[in-house]
């Protein structure tokens, strides 16, 4: 339904009903483009071709021992894979989000495995220090497990003692800007009031946008050449490879 005049459209694109004149019969004119979609995860899913894959499974959802919380949409003017590797990177954690997610006394990061194949990539165990990584005021070290579904939808699962995960689905505006859609599931922290969490994730994403908004070039190379990588940086670099064997030329160099 249009938001502007109510006027309503079946899933075919036809309009069927025109509220101002309801005895009137919408003529074949009235007809929007249609395009395949699917709600899911609280989202709606829309695809201008024919998917080859199905939405990525998001593992927690179904469990309802984890708690859901939506949080976003968070705008970037920057190309959506510049968003989502930043997503992948906790190396940053300790100066972007430093007294959030890491501290510079604890800026090491450990060797990591990282394997690619048709099911996209997994970077684990990626294991850092955080000041307060579930919510009891202590600082210790945690472990994460990435996980790129897609190369615009992409999910970590940190393990504490509980587990607190974050799927992340980028929708790609234009090239240069795009728009990022998140949702946390935690077992643990139920008493926790929603907003709080939410302003966190916000608080965090708002550290990160300016850094991904600055960063040049504007699209992700995906020649491993054109920049230089540490040992760190694994799971971007395989997520660059990755991209180039897909052939992914939108908001890549
Ligand atoms: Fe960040």
């Amino acid at each position: 339904m249009c938001p502007y005049h109510g006027w309503t459209y079946n899933a075919d694109g036809q309009c069927v009903q025109m509220p101002a004149h309801p005895e009137q019969m919408p003529p074949a004119r009235a007809r929007v483009k249609a395009y395949r979609s699917i709600e899911r995860y609280g989202w709606v899913w829309v695809t201008f071709g024919e998917p080859q894959h199905d939405i990525p499974v998001f593992p927690e959802w179904d469990d309802a021992s984890f708690r859901k919380i939506f949080s976003g949409p968070y705008v970037y003017k920057a190309a959506a894979p510049r968003a989502v590797e930043n997503f992948l990177d906790v190396a940053h954690f300790p100066f972007v989000h430093e007294g959030f997610l890491g501290d510079r006394a604890h800026p090491e990061i450990a060797d990591y495995e990282v394997t690619t194949d048709e099911n996209g990539i997994t970077a684990a165990p990626i294991t850092i220090w955080q000041p307060d990584p579930d919510g009891t005021g202590q600082g210790k070290e945690v472990t994460y497990t990435y996980r790129v579904f897609r190369p615009l939808v992409v999910y970590f699962v940190k393990q504490m003692q509980q587990q607190f995960a974050i799927y992340f689905a980028v929708t790609p505006v234009d090239d240069l800007h795009c728009i990022g859609w998140m949702c946390m599931a935690m077992n643990y922290g139920f008493d926790i009031p929603e907003a709080q969490l939410i302003a966190f994730q916000d608080e965090v994403t708002a550290q990160d946008i300016p850094i991904v908004e600055s960063q040049r070039p504007e699209r992700l190379p995906l020649d491993l050449q054109a920049e230089l990588h540490l040992r760190s940086d694994r799971t971007s670099i395989a997520y660059r490879k990755w991209l180039g064997e897909l052939g992914l030329t939108f908001g890549t160099a």
